[in-house]
């Protein structure tokens, strides 16, 4: 199967999932993202579309001071490039391109190099850390001057044994899904 193919099919496949699903499954990703001990003080995460798994539960986390004092940033999609913004909350957010809730162009840039982990999308991921997004490329172009540490965020329905992939495309170190969290690296 194609790039394009396989974002049909996984697509197709999530977009089945009920609300109720969608939010069991986010809850406990949430979870397992709150427990992990993290030393990033700089943290992209991103606003959920459709039926992405909404990790809006960590965000609130993170934004609260008493919890380890982290920079909450996320994605702005400007022209051709995602670039990452600070938030103090989600009041913050206004509707971007694609319909995506992303950070008012007034919130603080931070660039690639000053961030600490990111919380990547996507529509699949397989057993070696790769990564197939949504097809425009915008999350490959950032990640190629992030070199923090980078974690997938999906379902298992999202996992697979092997996806397809071109020498742009950026690896991610670990997975969180709603069963367990897999290392790549
Ligand atoms: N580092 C890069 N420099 C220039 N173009 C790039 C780079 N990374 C990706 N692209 C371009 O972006 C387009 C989409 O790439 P790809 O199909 O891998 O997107 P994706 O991984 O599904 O999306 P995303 O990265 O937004 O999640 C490709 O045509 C590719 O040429
Ligand atoms: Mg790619």
């Amino acid at each position: 199967m194609d790039k394009s193919q396989l974002r049909y099919t996984i697509a197709t496949s999530r977009a089945q999932l009920d609300d109720t699903e969608v939010q069991k499954h986010s809850q406990a990703i949430c979870r397992q993202i709150i427990s992990l001990k993290l030393n990033a003080k700089n943290i992209l995460c991103y606003v959920a579309k459709g039926q992405e798994v909404n990790i809006n539960h960590a965000i609130q986390f993170f934004l609260q001071p008493q919890n380890q004092q982290k920079n909450v940033l996320l994605p702005s999609i400007e022209g051709d490039q995602l670039v990452a913004r600070q938030i103090w909350s989600f009041e913050d957010l206004e509707t971007g391109p694609y319909h995506i809730l992303q950070p008012k162009s007034t919130c603080a840039l931070f660039s690639a190099e000053q961030i600490d982990l990111a919380f990547i999308p996507g529509i699949a991921f397989d057993k070696k850390g790769h990564r197939l997004g949504r097809g425009a490329g915008y999350y490959d172009r950032f990640l190629h001057f992030f070199h923090g540490k980078k974690i997938g965020i999906g379902y298992e329905l999202q996992l697979l044994e092997k996806i397809p992939i071109e020498s742009h495309d950026v690896p991610i170190d670990s997975l969180i899904t709603e069963k367990t969290i897999y290392h790549f690296t």
